[in-house]
């Protein structure tokens, strides 16, 4: 009887991990947005526990009267506290490219009555937004459901302020998620720079700058690529 609850108790995290592995997998060829069903599932006490709403916008360093702009807000959990955390004076706006979870944002910034959180249909791709308009970009969960990952950081280099910040968070549960080091490499292959990294292997957030590479003379060998 012991040894049968035992078997029981190993199969239930190994079917799991078993599950993740496949539709990792899957997902790894075959990248597209997750079905709007999903969006409360994934909003769940365990991740609440590792990625907490409140905090979660804190670790973005996130301050008051910021222009900011969240990319593929899920069920708007996070959407909600970062617009608080922005205060009356900032402003959230929020896109995605399903229309039904931004009915979903829409219908609970009416039920909480705010202000300060503008929510559109939109794409990565052809973000309908200015030049250097926002003081920070981010998304959660969201980089690896994106097909062509340089075409859409060309787009948030493009509409962040100068030294604006783009930030990355991400959590193992999640069948996209990307290694830490991984991440780096591809959003440091173009202007950005990596200025802080929060978290583990489990769950992470990176917060990079908006910078321009340029070429300077070195002292002993030509020319060198630096920061500016
Ligand atoms: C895994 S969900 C994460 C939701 C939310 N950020 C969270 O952490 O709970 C990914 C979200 O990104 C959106 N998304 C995927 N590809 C997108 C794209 N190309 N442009 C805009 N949004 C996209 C999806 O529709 C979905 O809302």
């Amino acid at each position: 009887m012991f040894l049968r609850i035992l078997y029981i108790l190993l199969a239930i995290p190994a079917t799991l991990i078993v599950l993740h592995t496949i539709i990792r997998i899957v997902r790894h060829f075959n990248k597209f947005p997750m079905p709007q069903w999903m969006a409360n599932l994934i909003d769940n006490p365990v991740r609440r526990k590792f990625q907490p709403p409140d905090k979660t916008a804190i670790r973005h360093k996130i301050e008051p009267g910021m222009r900011v702009l969240e990319i593929g807000p899920g069920n708007g959990t996070y959407t909600l506290a970062t617009a608080h955390r922005l205060g009356t004076k900032g402003e959230l706006v929020t896109i995605d490219i399903e229309p039904k979870m931004i009915e979903r944002v829409q219908r609970r910034i009416e039920a909480e009555g705010v202000t300060n959180i503008d929510a559109r249909v939109a794409d990565v791709y052809e973000l309908p937004f200015e030049d250097a308009s926002f003081d920070l970009v981010y998304m959660i969960t969201v980089i690896n459901e994106i097909p062509d990952i340089p075409r859409a950081l060309a787009e948030f280099h493009r509409v962040l302020k100068t030294a604006g910040k783009l930030v990355f968070s991400e959590i193992l549960l999640d069948p996209d998620y990307p290694r830490a080091a991984t991440l780096t490499r591809k959003v440091q292959a173009l202007e950005f720079r990596l200025k802080v990294k929060i978290g583990n292997f489990f769950y992470y957030t990176l917060i990079f700058e908006k910078a321009k590479k340029v070429w300077v003379s070195g002292i002993s060998r030509g020319k060198v690529q630096i920061w500016e």
